[in-house]
């Protein structure tokens, strides 16, 4: 016994080492590797958990790594802040990287990457198909889930770990979001918000929310119907998808951005093998197969600091405060055998039959952004999703923007004043799930 949970350790700490995951948490899943917060949303007995995020180390870590960061010096491209790299994946894309989206691990800037010793695969990169994704169809879509109004409350989990981004934030549990009026039910409509009201000395941690749901996505189409998101000087919101093994399952990041971005970024993160592919067929009729500005080609989180293989919407308006002053909009992530695709319907231009619950995506629009499945085998690297949104504040994300994005102060300070937070909420009618 002793001897197995030495070798456990041993060979845990020669992962962190080699892949860079040092300030994760690891655990041991139904036989696979767990690195990332899902752990924590695992209670049974197939889990063990063999380590656990530590500050200490995370801290050491980032200080030991900053010389080499990727994140040096940051610029602004189409109003968004990007942190420019020197590293030789420059020449994958517009951006030289993109900022780190993920929210499932908490290693931040160049750790994966610059810490990484070995060229060979990871242990997990010979994969199984796992996820089995249905047929692509051009309508006749049957809805099978649909979370409006309380359901948020009662068919959702409410996450209390500590935030795996390092956000300044403390995430409540569903008592203390309801009783501290954090998620607010009326007429069907969902808040959620960022405490608002509480004076913080620089540093300490704000009250927030995030949630998952308890039924899982393989698959199909999902569609949330929001007035508003989170928006502001040191906000990060995202709504988002991850499997119960990440990065083995995925992670699919529908809304995200930060500070004062303008445009919505939609990323995925995987395990090694899935890219994006910028030369995939448009749909019939269309010209191009997806209009949004490629930033990173490889999806793999163990490379350009798990930047994930991003997308940023050409469209105006499509993330923070342009979005929720002309009315908020629909977000529609079709996934099937073709790939990933995702389309902002904003307000004003939603189709009629995604109104009518008739969803037909072969007359929609070119989407903002597509994974071809050719480059990435959608069936390998996705699969049984837990749907997610939260709000975190400053992290890995927000907090490493800050400085280039033309906020005031320093992103602590903005955290202390509750002022900050008058737009901080999530304003939900729906998320619709059909297959
Ligand atoms: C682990 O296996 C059990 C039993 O087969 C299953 O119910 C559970 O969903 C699995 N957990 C994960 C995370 O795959
Ligand atoms: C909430 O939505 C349900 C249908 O989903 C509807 O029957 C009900 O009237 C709505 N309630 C309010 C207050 O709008
Ligand atoms: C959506 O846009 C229309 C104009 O196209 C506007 O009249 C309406 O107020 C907007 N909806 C919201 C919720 O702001
Ligand atoms: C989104 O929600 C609004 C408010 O309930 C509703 O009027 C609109 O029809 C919904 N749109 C879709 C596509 O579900």
């Amino acid at each position: 016994m002793l001897q197995k949970t030495f070798f456990a350790l041993w060979f845990l700490s020669f992962l962190s080492n080699a892949y860079g995951f040092g300030s994760s948490t690891i655990c041991f899943i139904n036989g696979t590797f767990v690195i990332g917060d899902a752990c924590s949303h695992q209670s049974s007995d197939s889990q063990v958990l063999i380590a656990k995020p530590s500050t200490d180390s995370a801290t050491t870590h980032k200080t030991t790594t900053s010389a080499s960061s990727s994140f040096a010096s940051p610029t602004t491209v189409n109003n968004v802040a990007i942190k420019s790299s020197s590293s030789s994946a420059a020449s994958e894309s517009p951006f030289s990287v993109s900022p780190p989206a993920s929210k499932q691990t908490s290693s931040s800037s160049s750790q994966i990457s610059s810490s990484r010793t070995t060229s060979s695969s990871p242990p997990w990169a010979t994969l199984p198909t796992i996820g089995n994704a249905p047929k692509p169809k051009g309508s006749s879509f049957e809805l099978v889930t649909f979370y409006q109004g309380e359901d948020f409350v009662n068919n959702w989990d409410y996450f209390t770990a500590s935030d795996p981004t390092h956000g300044n934030v403390h995430y409540v549990n569903q008592q203390d979001a309801l009783s501290l009026g954090l998620v607010q039910v009326e007429k069907n409509v969902t808040t959620i918000k960022v405490d608002d009201t509480t004076q913080l000395s620089s540093g300490q941690n704000r009250n927030s929310v995030r949630i998952s749901s308890k039924k899982r996505v393989t698959g199909g189409l999902v569609v949330a119907n929001i007035s508003a998101m989170p928006t502001g000087c040191s906000i990060w919101p995202a709504f988002w998808l991850v499997g119960d093994s990440w990065p083995s399952h995925g992670e699919v990041d529908i809304i995200e951005g930060v500070n004062r971005q303008t445009r919505n970024q939609i990323t995925l993160h995987t395990l090694p093998g899935c890219t994006r592919n910028d030369n995939a067929k448009p749909a019939a009729g269309q010209s191009i197969a997806f209009s949004g500005t490629p930033l990173q080609v490889s999806c793999d989180v163990t490379v350009n600091s798990n930047s994930g293989c991003g997308i940023m919407s050409t469209q105006a308006n499509s993330f923070g405060l342009g979005f929720n002053q002309n009315g908020g909009g629909v977000l529609a992530m079709m996934w099937d055998t073709m790939g990933i695709r995702v389309w902002s319907f904003l307000n004003g231009s939603v189709p009629d039959d995604l109104t009518q619950m008739n969803p037909t995506p072969s007359k929609w629009p070119i989407p903002d952004a597509y994974w071809s499945a050719a480059t990435c085998p959608v069936d390998k690297y996705f699969a049984n999703m837990m749907m997610v949104f939260d709000t975190t504040l400053c992290g890995d994300f927000a907090g490493a923007l800050f400085p280039s994005s033309g906020c005031p102060g320093t992103c602590a300070e903005t955290v202390a004043d509750p002022t900050n937070f008058k737009n901080a909420k999530w304003i939900i009618n729906s998320v619709a799930v059909y297959n």
